[in-house]
């Protein structure tokens, strides 16, 4: 895998008129062009499926929950959802808003960067019993992940919950081939993870990790890191 530094050089930055930061609009293509494709490659998801179970059953029924990063809206949105809770999705991809609202009508879906959340309604700060953010963060820079940790904080009502998963790797903005695509994720190793996770205001009260191979040839088997955590 190359460097951050490496692959900006000699690249074209957004239009002049996209201020989002950069590689957000090739981002946002990529996951608008792999669509539904994201849930084929990913088939088996007994981490997060377990994951979102222990937020739902451990929220105040009824409560509101957000899904950062949400994708096509499924599994997470739509179990949350069948649990009983009021969910809000946010994902970068108007792709996957337009799924994720298509596949579960009763949550309401948001078009916006999670490192740079739109304040107000519908997401008012204290407003939420929970959060999952499965395989989310690793799509920002490391320089963004403690901030964006931070503005979830602040989201979660006191005692709130997050469940939160990242693939397992010590890398950061890097460009990796994933279903026909360019994507850049980043990534650290598991006591690094967890730092970031408690210096952002976090208690980790438990933490798995599974070994997946995603269905597809074009993504390499991976180590994914579930921690369920508690706002300080
Ligand atoms: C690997 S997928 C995970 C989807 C879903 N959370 C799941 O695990 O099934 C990552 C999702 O994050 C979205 N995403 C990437 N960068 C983002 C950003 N900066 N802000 C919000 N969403 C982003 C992508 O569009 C994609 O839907």
């Amino acid at each position: 895998m190359g460097t951050a530094g490496d692959e900006r050089e000699g690249t074209t930055q957004g239009s002049p008129a996209d201020d989002r930061p950069w590689g957000r609009t090739e981002q946002a293509e990529a996951f608008d062009a792999i669509g539904d494709r994201y849930d084929e490659a990913f088939p088996h998801k007994e981490g997060q499926l377990a994951a979102a179970e222990w937020l739902a059953a451990s929220v105040p029924p009824g409560s509101r929950v957000l899904d950062l990063g949400c994708g096509t809206g499924l599994p997470t949105a739509g179990q949350l959802v069948d649990a009983g809770l009021r969910v809000v999705g946010v994902d970068l991809s108007a792709g996957m808003v337009a799924r994720a609202s298509a596949n579960v009508p009763k949550a309401e879906f948001v078009q916006a960067d999670i490192a740079d959340l739109p304040a107000g309604e519908p997401l008012t700060q204290g407003g939420f019993a929970g959060v999952a953010a499965f395989f989310s963060l690793l799509m920002l820079r490391r320089a963004e992940i403690p901030s964006t940790l931070r503005a979830v904080h602040a989201l979660l009502e006191p005692g709130g919950l997050l469940a939160l998963s990242m693939v397992e790797a010590d890398v950061d903005d890097v460009p990796i081939p994933f279903l026909g695509h360019t994507i850049r994720v980043s990534g650290y190793l598991r006591d690094e993870l967890r730092q970031v996770v408690t210096d952002a205001g976090f208690e980790v009260i438990e933490e798995d990790a599974y070994s997946y191979a995603p269905a597809s040839t074009d993504v390499p088997p991976e180590l994914q890191v579930f921690l369920r955590c508690r706002r300080r």
